[in-house]
């Protein structure tokens, strides 16, 4: 018999059946008392099952190893379990994820203007219902799901996809719209066709290895140049060495050839891209300077991290139409143009990309034409 059909007695010998209030019964009732299995298998039989289904039960490791036996302490840290815990068991892992991007994760967004603009509730279900991945609230079980924590489903693409999805960063779709995606979908084999893990995480929790100038926001420049917005800046010795660790794990099916002829294309459009985003950038700063947006940085509501300074692309609220319109641009249509570039979708490069990209741009030409005309007028 499952151990979590052996349960009804254990669950009234609680008393959480009658009570209004069920945390308040689970209190009562000391949870080392009772084993946690027999009472959260009545509570939450898909729970117990998809924990049975894992490499943990097989190995023993219950409950209480990642939750503790306090009830009281669990209700406060809302049921969750940090990375710290994961870690006393798989040190590896856990120190090459914290000191990777996904690690830092969550103060990237705690302290971006776009957060701090929204209200608590949007700050908790959208930007850290993805980003709630460092130290603090560290959590593992982004790609390995709770409570199964297996290898097998975070090497899915999908499992990467709730997160990696959508208009500023849409890899999932631009994959699934690629050769890769095409053969993963008809093989679901990893000999035959390369997954994100493949590329990107084989052996390793530190995503960040093997990138170059593609990243997060804006992507990179190689130091000594001067990026059109923020963009971090990387020794070209250090970009030589991350491209090669990327062309080894091409190696394993394609020609040097062809998987470097790829990527340098890539980085072409990437810089293409970057000129386009530093005209746009002129034209923003040019009507700041001439004191022509409406409202002017210093006749609005003060920036969460700016205040009343002039931060295009910082914001998609409170702005100016030519400052919305240059957000959209830089944020959306540049970054889907060299993510999908790097991703090889044919569709996203050409249509959310650089088609999108180019006609925001004539778009905010033909913006500044008009506010200029009618200040002369
Ligand atoms: C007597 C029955 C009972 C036992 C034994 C029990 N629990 Fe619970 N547990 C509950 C109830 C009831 C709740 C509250 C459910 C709710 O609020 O919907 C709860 C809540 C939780 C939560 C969620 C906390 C939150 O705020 O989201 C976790 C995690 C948990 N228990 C883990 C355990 C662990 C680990 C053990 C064993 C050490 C255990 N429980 C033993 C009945 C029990
Ligand atoms: C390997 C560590 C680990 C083990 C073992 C484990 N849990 Fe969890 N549990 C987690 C993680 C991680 C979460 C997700 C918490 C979060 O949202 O950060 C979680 C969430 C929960 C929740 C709240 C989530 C919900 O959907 O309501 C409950 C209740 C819970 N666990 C009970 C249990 C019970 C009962 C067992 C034993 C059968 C158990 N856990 C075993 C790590 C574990
Ligand atoms: C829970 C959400 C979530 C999941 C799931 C997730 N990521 Fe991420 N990932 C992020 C966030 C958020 C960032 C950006 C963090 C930052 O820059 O602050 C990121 C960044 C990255 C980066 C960029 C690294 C860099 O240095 O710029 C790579 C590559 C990456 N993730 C790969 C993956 C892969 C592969 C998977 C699946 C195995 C995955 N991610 C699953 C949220 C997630
Ligand atoms: C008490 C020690 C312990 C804790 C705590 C623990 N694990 Fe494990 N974990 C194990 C053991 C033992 C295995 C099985 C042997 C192995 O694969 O190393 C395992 C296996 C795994 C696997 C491989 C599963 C597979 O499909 O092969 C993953 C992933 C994993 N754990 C993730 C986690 C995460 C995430 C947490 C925290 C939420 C966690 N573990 C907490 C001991 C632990
Ligand atoms: C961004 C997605 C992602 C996150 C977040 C993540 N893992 Fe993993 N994990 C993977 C992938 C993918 C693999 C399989 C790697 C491979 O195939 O080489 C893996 C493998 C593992 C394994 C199996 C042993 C190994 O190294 O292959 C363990 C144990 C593990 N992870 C624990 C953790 C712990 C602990 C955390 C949190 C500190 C964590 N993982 C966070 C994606 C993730
Ligand atoms: C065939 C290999 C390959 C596959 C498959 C792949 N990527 Fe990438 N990825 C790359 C390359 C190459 C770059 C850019 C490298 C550079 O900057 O030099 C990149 C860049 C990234 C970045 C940084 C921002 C960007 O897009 O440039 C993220 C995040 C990312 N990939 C996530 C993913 C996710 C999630 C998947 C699966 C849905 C995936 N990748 C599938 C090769 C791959
Ligand atoms: C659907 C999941 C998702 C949501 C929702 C989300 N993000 Fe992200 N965010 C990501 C991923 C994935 C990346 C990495 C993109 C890449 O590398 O291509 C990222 C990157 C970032 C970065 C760039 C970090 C750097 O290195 O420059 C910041 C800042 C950021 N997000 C803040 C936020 C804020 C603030 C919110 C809420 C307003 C938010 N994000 C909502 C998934 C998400
Ligand atoms: C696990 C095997 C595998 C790996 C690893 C892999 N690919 Fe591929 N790739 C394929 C397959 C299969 C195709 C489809 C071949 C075809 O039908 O044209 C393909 C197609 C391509 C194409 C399109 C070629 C064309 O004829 O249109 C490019 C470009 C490409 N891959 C680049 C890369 C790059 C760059 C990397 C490394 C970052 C990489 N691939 C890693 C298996 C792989």
């Amino acid at each position: 018999m499952p151990r979590w059909l052996a349960l009804p007695l254990a669950l009234l010998a609680c008393g959480c059946g009658e009570s209004h209030d069920p945390r308040a019964a689970a209190a009562q009732s000391p949870a080392a008392q009772q084993s946690c299995i027999e009472c959260h298998g009545a509570l939450q039989p898909g729970l117990l099952a998809t924990w049975d289904a894992g490499a943990h039960a097989r190995n023993d490791v219950r409950c209480e190893d990642c939750h503790g036996a306090d009830h009281e302490a669990m209700f406060r840290a809302e049921g969750r379990v940090p990375a710290e815990v994961c870690g006393r068991c798989h040190a590896a892992q856990t120190e090459e994820f914290l000191e990777s991007v996904h690690g830092r994760a969550y103060d990237d967004a705690t302290t971006n203007p776009l957060f701090l603009a929204q209200i608590p509730a949007v700050q908790r279900q959208a930007c850290l219902g993805c980003h709630d991945t460092g130290p603090k609230t560290g959590r593992c079980d982004g790609c390995h799901l709770a409570h199964r924590f297996s290898v097998e489903e975070a090497r899915r693409p999908e499992a990467c996809g709730m997160c990696h999805c959508g208009p500023d960063h849409p890899q999932l779709e631009a994959f699934e719209l690629s050769k890769h995606g095409v053969v993963w979908a008809a093989t679901q084999d990893e000999n035959q066709a390369p997954t994100c893990v493949t590329c990107h995480m084989k052996g390793t929790h530190d995503a960040s290895s093997g990138l170059t100038l593609g990243r997060a926001a804006h992507g990179a420049v190689p130091a000594g140049e001067t990026p059109p917005v923020p963009m971090q800046a990387f020794d070209p010795a250090r970009i030589e060495r991350e491209r090669e660790i990327m062309l080894r794990r091409c190696d394993a099916c394609h020609m040097r050839r062809l998987s470097r002829r790829a990527l340098e294309d890539a980085d072409r459009i990437k810089r293409h891209a970057d000129r386009l985003v530093a005209e746009a950038v002129r034209i923003v700063e040019g009507l700041y300077r001439d004191g022509l947006l409406d409202p002017m940085p210093e006749e609005r509501i003060a920036h969460p991290t700016a205040g009343h300074a002039f931060a295009p692309a910082a914001a998609f609220e409170n702005q100016s139409d030519p400052e919305r319109l240059f957000f959209f641009l830089a944020q959306f249509a540049h970054s889907i143009t060299f993510k999908a570039a790097y991703h090889q979708s044919p569709d996203y490069l050409q249509w959310h990309g650089i088609a999108s990209l180019k006609s925001r741009l004539d778009e905010l030409r033909a913006l500044e034409g008009q506010i200029r005309r009618r200040k002369d007028g």
